[in-house]
């Protein structure tokens, strides 16, 4: 993953780039450097100096020291090879200190590089494999950084996206294969970043790069190139964007934040507009994470609503089999970042093969975005905590939209019984205050709770590092019941939907073993309350909306236990926002 910026132009970059930075920082915080070459040194053979600043950790551990300088880059790292540490931080310089690079993604052949490197007598300061770019870019220079570039990008096999400068050059160069870099156009100023949440502040107008282009950047003038070095044309976009929807607005923090905005993002994405046409046999969904939960709520969905067979797929495991699909198949990729490696790469797949292809998407002209047939536009907007939760209400709304229209009949969702539920918040508080020392959790459910105890397994995982693990209800007696015990409650999923009874009879199942039970069930179920020791009402809703409301409270249960435990929520350890790494 990781996230890079580049700044040229007439101010101060080191106060851009870590601002800049900070707005990356959901794409991994376990370094942070930066680079930026000294330009006040105008003598007569122009040998600027470049100077790094690097450190393990955040990004405002750069804050400490500033660089003077106009023309830097800068990078906020989520570690692949190499541990994070202030050696292992980007950007790199090569020997002589001339050139420095910062990348994100991964360099698969690096092993093979670096032996040829060493061989020639270069030695390596980190155990990273972007350290060898640099190395590749000085040993292919003589007096062109985008040629020097060119060459080096005929020797790396992975995925990339990378920019670099050169002491005594007024340029950055950048370059793209599989990880996303945009260029930010300004005012005698341009940007390179990751995103355009990095240059908003600054400029609207961004350049989407293509995979094998070259961007060749200066203050005044800007160039693409592919990697043949032929030049290709500038398309500039203009984002719709504002950065007060990236403020916390007095929410401890961004994801109870976004949990609360899930009545405007419901009630935004009912309103996307849907052409479909059902020109396809069976549905395909393909995603990760809790984007994947909520294709797997799309499989129980559209099967009953819309009678069309639907097939669930991880991304990872999808591009790596061979999956039989053709022409008559639609696959549907769900994503909030619109960037996750696997789920575009599965993508790719499925248009080889000639499938139709489906985009569910938040971040708009993100790369999953562009690269489909259509997508549709989840109206999540900014999500900033790591822990997904508005995007998956967005997604599930879609789905049901999806669903309904592929059925031909109409979608209404009674948005009130929505907020109703979200005046849990407090109950819920409580309710942690009793769990938040457990280490062990089971969630089970049926039908469509079983992707909701999924992915409610994963929130309190992700947030509060507590171990979780989701099953449908009725797998419980082929193993995993011998877990049960008074150390390890199940939080059971139990509307009043066609499994209630089901489901009902695997909780007493549990209390039958001496376990502890948090039943999250129907408002008015006074029956399920002598089985569980808690229990937690949503309002009563039609069977199948069920989903939309129990999503509240396995959100909140995970915040307020994490917050309990002091974990740091909105960047929980290990982990980053978008997943530019298979
Ligand atoms: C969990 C979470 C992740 C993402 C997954 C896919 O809270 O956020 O599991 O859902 O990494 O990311 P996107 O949706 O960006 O493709």
């Amino acid at each position: 993953m990781c996230g890079i910026i580049g700044y040229i132009g007439k101010k101060e970059a080191n106060r851009i780039l870590i601002s800049g930075l900070e707005r990356l920082e959901y794409r991994g915080y376990d370094s942070a450097g930066v680079a930026i070459i000294d330009d006040n040194n105008n003598n007569e053979n122009n040998d600027n100096k470049i100077n790094t600043n690097k450190v393990k950790g955040r990004v405002e551990n750069l804050k400490c020291k500033n660089i003077p300088g106009m023309i830097g880059i800068a990078h906020t790292r989520w570690a692949t090879h190499g541990r994070p540490s202030d050696a292992n931080a980007h950007p790199f310089v090569d020997k002589t200190q001339d050139f420095a690079i910062v990348h994100n993604g991964i360099i698969e052949n690096y092993l093979e590089l670096k032996e040829e490197l060493r061989k020639e007598g270069v030695s390596f300061t980190s155990d990273t494999d972007s350290e060898v770019i640099v190395h590749l870019i000085a040993r292919n220079y003589s007096n062109n950084i985008k040629e020097a570039v060119i060459k080096t990008v005929k020797k790396l096999q992975g995925a990339y996206a990378f920019c670099v400068i050169k002491n005594d050059k007024k340029e950055i160069i950048g370059a793209r294969n599989g990880s996303p870099l945009i260029v930010g156009v300004g005012e005698e100023e341009n940007f390179l970043a990751s995103d355009v949440s990095a240059v908003v502040e600054y400029t609207k107008k961004v350049i989407y790069l293509g995979d094998f282009q070259i961007a060749e950047v200066k203050n005044d003038s800007l160039n693409i190139y592919d990697f043949n070095g032929d030049e290709k044309e500038i398309e500039i976009k203009t984002i719709d964007w504002n950065l007060e929807l990236a403020q916390k607005d007095g929410y401890k923090h961004f994801m109870l934040k976004e949990i609360f905005e899930q009545p405007k993002v419901i009630e935004d994405t009912l309103k996307v507009k849907m052409d479909i046409k059902k020109d396809f046999s069976k549905i395909i969904m393909v995603a990760c994470g809790t984007a994947s939960y909520a294709g797997l709520v799309g499989k129980y969905l559209i099967e009953k609503i819309a009678k069309i067979p639907v097939t669930y797929e991880i991304a990872s495991e999808f591009r790596y089999r061979e999956p039989l699909i053709d022409e008559n198949d639609l696959v549907i990729a769900i994503s909030q970042s619109g960037e996750t490696a696997d789920t575009l790469a599965a993508i790719r797949l499925a248009k080889e093969k000639g499938a139709k292809t489906l985009g569910l998407i938040n971040v708009v002209d993100s790369t999953i975005a562009r690269e489909v047939d259509d997508v549709l536009y989840t109206r999540a907007g900014p999500e900033i905590g790591v822990a997904s939760t508005k995007a998956f209400i967005s997604q599930l709304i879609l789905i049901y939209k999806l669903a309904f229209k592929l059925a031909g009949k109409e979608f209404y969702f009674d948005l009130n019984k929505f907020k109703e539920t979200l005046s849990l918040n407090e109950k819920l508080k409580e309710l942690a205050k009793k769990y938040f020392l457990y280490q062990n959790f089971l969630y089970i459910g049926r039908n469509t709770s079983f992707p909701l105890a999924l992915e409610g397994a994963l929130k309190l995982k992700e947030i509060s590092y507590i171990h979780a693990e989701a099953y449908p209800a009725g797998e419980l007696k082929h193993g995993p019941i011998a877990l049960v015990s008074e150390d390890m409650p199940t939080l059971a999923i139990c509307p009043m939907d066609e499994v209630y009874l089901k489901t009902f009879s695997n909780i007493e199942e549990i209390k039958a073993r001496d376990g502890k039970v948090i039943s999250i069930a129907t408002e008015g179920d006074q029956k399920i309350k002598e089985i569980s020791d808690d229990i937690i009402y949503v309002p009563k809703v039609e069977e199948i909306f069920y989903p939309l409301l129990i999503t509240i409270p396995l959100q909140l249960f995970a915040y307020h236990i994490a917050d309990l435990k002091e974990c740091d929520i909105d960047k929980p350890r290990n982990l980053a926002k978008s997943v530019t790494v298979e």
